[in-house]
This record gives C-alpha cells, sequence and structure tokens, in this order.
C-alpha cells in the first residue's frame, strides 16, 4: 500500500509526464515554487475557470466581471493595509539554516494532537462496535482527555499571540512543546521576526524618479478601486457583487507542496456589496453557495469542511475557509470572509475621493460592507487532480493510471480512433474529428495499438474515446469506450454529438447550483 506522501509524488511526476504542469524555466533548474502549466494543464485551468466564472456570473444578474491590472497605484497597498500588516511570522532553525512560518509549525502540532484523538476514537469504536458512545469516551477517557487539554492550552495560546501580534510569545510555544526541526532534529531556533509578503519593483525609466509598485498579492484590490465605476456605469443596485481571475503574486516563506503553495498563482475573487448590518446574512448566503460548488464537482461530498479562522485578517469581522483533503492533510482552497467597510472607507481616506453608495430606496449614502469569496485556481486544480489520479489492477494483472477527472473540465474529451490506417477508416475517423470539433476538445491518433491509445487517453483523464472500425463501414456506428468503466457500446456517429453532450456539459453541472 503506498503512502499518501508517495502518491503526492507520483502525482507530481504524473502532471509533468503528461504535459499538466512543468517547473518554471527548468532548463535553468526552475524557479522556487513557480510552475508553468502544460498543454493539458491549461485546458483544465481554463474549465475550472469557465466553471467558476458562470457561476458567478451567468447565473447571478446581479455579478459583473471586471479584468483590472496587476500593477496598480503603490498607495492601494497602504490603505488596503498591506504595506503594514500582509506578514507572516518566520523562525529559523541555526543548525539546519532552514526558514518556517512560526504559526505553521503551532498549527501542525495541534493538528498531531487532534490526529492523536481521532486515533483513539477510532480504536475505541472498532473495539466497542455498536454499543459505542462516542461522546462519552471524549468526556471520560484519560488518554483522550489528557490530549484534549494539552491541545485546548496550546490552542488557546497561540490565538491569544496572534491576535496580540506577540511574536516571543509564538517562539515561546514552540520552545515549550519542543518543536523541533523536521531537517536538523533540533530546538535551536531564532528569535520570530516578521516578514513582508509583497513583492516590489520599480516603475519608471529614471533612477531617480522610478516609483517603487507592488506586484498584487490578491485581485480584491483591482474590485475595491472600480467599485464606483462599476456600481455607475453598469447602474448596479445593491446588493451586487464583482467578479475577477487573475494572477496574485506573495513571496511565501515557506514554498512547498507542489502548486499548493506558488510564489505566482491565480485568484477567482468575487466582491459582494451589501448593505451595512446585512453582511452576516450574505456571509452565509455565499458560503452554502461556494461549497456546493465544490460539491458538485462529485470528488466526494466527505473531503470538504469549513474551517472557521482563529485569527481574523486584519481587515475581516468573519472568516471561514473551504478545506479538502489533499494528501498531505486537510487544506485550504478557498476563503469566504466578511471584510465589512473596511476597504472601502480607507481607499476613500487615502484617496480623498467619495466612495459612498447611494441607496435610493433607503435614501441615505453609506459604505457597503463586502463579502469576499476567494478561490486559487491552482489549488482547486491540485485539488481535482490529487482526488482524480487513480491506479488500478486490471484482470489481465497489469495496472493502469487513469485520471478520473469531472468530465466537464477534462482537458480532452474526446479520442478518435480508427482501428488501422487503410481501408478508408481513417477518413471516416477525420471526418469524425471534423464535425465534433466545434463542440469539443477532441485528439485523433492512430498510432499503436488501441489498448496503448486508450492507455493513453486514460492517463490524461479523456472521459470518451470512439473507434471506427471496418463495420463502421457499413453500419455507420462507432464504439465508444467509456474511461472509468472501460465499458465499450456501439452508437450511430449522427448520435455522437448529442450523447456527448449530455456527458460533457457545463450547462448540466451548472444547473446543480
Ligand atoms: N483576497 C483575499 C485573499 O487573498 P487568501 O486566503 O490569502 O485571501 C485566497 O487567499 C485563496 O488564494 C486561498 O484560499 C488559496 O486558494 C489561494 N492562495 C493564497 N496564497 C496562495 C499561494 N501562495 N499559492 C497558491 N494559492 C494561494
Amino acid at each position: 500500500m503506498l503512502s499518501q506522501e508517495d502518491v503526492f509524488k507520483k502525482l507530481i511526476a504524473h502532471c509533468k509526464e503528461y504535459g499538466f504542469v512543468f517547473p518554471s524555466s527548468e532548463i535553468y533548474d526552475g524557479l522556487s515554487a513557480v510552475y508553468d502549466y502544460g498543454q493539458n494543464g491549461v485546458e483544465l485551468k481554463n474549465n475550472i475557470k469557465k466553471y467558476w466564472w458562470d457561476s458567478m456570473v451567468l447565473l447571478h444578474e446581479n455579478v459583473v466581471g471586471i479584468d483590472a491590472a496587476i500593477f496598480m497605484h503603490p498607495t492601494t497597498w497602504k490603505a488596503s493595509g498591506h504595506v503594514d500588516a500582509f506578514n507572516d511570522p518566520l523562525i529559523d532553525n541555526k543548525d539546519s539554516k532552514k526558514r518556517y512560518r512560526a504559526d505553521v509549525l503551532i498549527e501542525e502540532l495541534i493538528a498531531k494532537y487532534d490526529e492523536k484523538i481521532e486515533k483513539e476514537v477510532e480504536k475505541a469504536a472498532k473495539r466497542f462496535g455498536e454499543n459505542f458512545d462516542e461522546k462519552l469516551f471524549r468526556a471520560t477517557n484519560e488518554r483522550v482527555k489528557e490530549h484534549q487539554a494539552k491541545r485546548d492550552e496550546i490552542h488557546r495560546r497561540y490565538v491569544k499571540a496572534l491576535n496580540d501580534n506577540d511574536l516571543s510569545e509564538l517562539r515561546a510555544i514552540i520552545i515549550d512543546n519542543e518543536i523541533v526541526c523536521p531537517v536538523s532534529g533540533t530546538k535551536n531556533w531564532t528569535e520570530v521576526r516578521q516578514f513582508n509578503l509583497m513583492f516590489t519593483t520599480e516603475m519608471g525609466s529614471n533612477a531617480d524618479s522610478a516609483m517603487k509598485i507592488y506586484l498584487r498579492p490578491e485581485t480584491a484590490q483591482g474590485i475595491f478601486v472600480n467599485f464606483l465605476n462599476v456600481q455607475k456605469t453598469g447602474r448596479m443596485k445593491i446588493p451586487f457583487g464583482i467578479a475577477q481571475i487573475g494572477k496574485a503574486f506573495r513571496n511565501e516563506i515557506v514554498a512547498r507542496q507542489f502548486i499548493f503553495r506558488m510564489r505566482e498563482f491565480e485568484q477567482m475573487e468575487m466582491q459582494f456589496f451589501v448593505r451595512p448590518g446585512e453582511e452576516m446574512k450574505w456571509f452565509d448566503y455565499w458560503k452554502e453557495y461556494r461549497m456546493k460548488w465544490h460539491k458538485a464537482l462529485g470528488l466526494g461530498d466527505h473531503k470538504y469542511r469549513f474551517h472557521d479562522h482563529d485569527k481574523l485578517a486584519h481587515y475581516a469581522n468573519a472568516a471561514t475557509d473551504i478545506e479538502f483533503e489533499l494528501p498531505f492533510g486537510f487544506k485550504e482552497i478557498e476563503g469566504i470572509h466578511s471584510r465589512t467597510d473596511f476597504d472601502l472607507k480607507n481607499h476613500e481616506k487615502y484617496s480623498g475621493k467619495n466612495l459612498k453608495y447611494y441607496d435610493a430606496e433607503l435614501k441615505e449614502s453609506y459604505t457597503p460592507y463586502v463579502i469576499e469569496t476567494s478561490i486559487g485556481v491552482d489549488r482547486t486544480f491540485l485539488s481535482i487532480m490529487a482526488s482524480a489520479y487513480t491506479e488500478e489492477k486490471l484482470d489481465d494483472g497489469e495496472t493502469r493510471v487513469v485520471l478520473k477527472l469531472p468530465p466537464v473540465l477534462a482537458p480532452v474529451k474526446i479520442g478518435i480512433f480508427p482501428l488501422v490506417k487503410k481501408d478508408g477508416l481513417s477518413e471516416v475517423a477525420h471526418q469524425i474529428f471534423e464535425d465534433l470539433k466545434f463542440d469539443f476538445k477532441c485528439f485523433y491518433d492512430d498510432k499503436d495499438s488501441i489498448g496503448k491509445r486508450y492507455r493513453r487517453q486514460d492517463a490524461i483523464g479523456t472521459p470518451f474515446c470512439i473507434t471506427v472500425d471496418h463495420q463502421t463501414l457499413e453500419d455507420e456506428k462507432v464504439t465508444i469506450r467509456y474511461r472509468d468503466s472501460m465499458k465499450q457500446e456501439r452508437v450511430k456517429i449522427d448520435q455522437l454529438s448529442a450523447i456527448l453532450n449530455e456527458k460533457v456539459s457545463m450547462k448540466n453541472l451548472l444547473k446543480q447550483l
């Protein structure tokens, strides 16, 4: 049985071998935590983005999209709080010279206690069978109580330290709990320091007059500064939302775990502007809607959970994450934040411009409150790939690697094969390709045996393969082979489009929301 770590390594290798994800500028040995998407990766990524965009902008008549520039006036980031407060607490191990996020070291320790508790509960559940009273067990078992008390104490100190911005207390938690460096195994830690995550560059040709500017660490600010432009030109009435997909940049201290934590990544964000006082109603609405969006992909409902924030970001009065079970544990894929009027108020203050909204119904002007949904494209990509990657033992003893991607998101929808190149079969297969290519991303392949061609399509997650054989010339039927079941059926060529459309239609997916 493969460990989750091995599965993850295999997935990374698979992503490279089959044109999904490559290390950036690989011929120069790559650039840490920066990746390129290959020919299949970009298709999957575009499909994810389309699913998100359509769910927001098509399905909500009060949500519109924009595409703001990455570079913004530097005062934007002063107003947003990122210049002063977009920091991670870092700590170095003096022996290994490795750098860590102090908060992550502590969170991992808390997660270890949670795991220990769950293991005790699982063991007991097996032992007691149907008579098991989990609540009673948790409340009375000495070992569980001990772990829980320890966990709660660390958690209490941790939340207080974060909220007080107390860096020496963060270090004290690490020392008191004897957290060691995973590389050197020692407790020889430096002090904890704050590290700003924004990349900077300069704009202007003259060194004296060049202006320091930032690469945006979130796309959201491009929406805030355009709030009134969109509201006025689109004659939008509150409540309404502005959606955007775009690149964001963060100089992450610890950039590990493949495309989970990158220095250049892509976000899909939506700011929903509401009346002050109505924000919790909308926070709950978007929380549920976003979870539905994830679950509709069919990766398994049990792989998702909400996780409320221990420490609220400088702009939020409520926040939760949607976490997904990756091979290295439950991790954040999306954040849903109630950002109050923090951003708009500060942009008013720093720009000196009036950003208030006149509510004709209430006959008053106010600064709207904002609910934000913010999801990483790359993390969504990783969650889908991680749950799709499957190694299956076949009846003939061979193993097939198959990506069980949701068909609607698969990079290639249909593989089209002539059984042999001769006897006019290629011509028929080419004609099918020509007919279907307007609606579906197809791939024509006439090399190697049919079995090998199926395997190649399995490996990139193509849900359907169509084979043209000699019989086709007589009955105008082809064989469709289904990726997951490997079942085959013969259907009329002129029915292909309707059959396939039913199975890969974005509309059917969106209708579930
Ligand atoms: N505007 C709010 C915001 O940016 P966030 O929780 O910092 O909130 C939102 O980021 C999402 O962006 C995360 O849930 C994650 O999916 C993605 N994300 C953040 N940092 C990332 C990184 N370094 N690499 C990949 N994705 C990242």
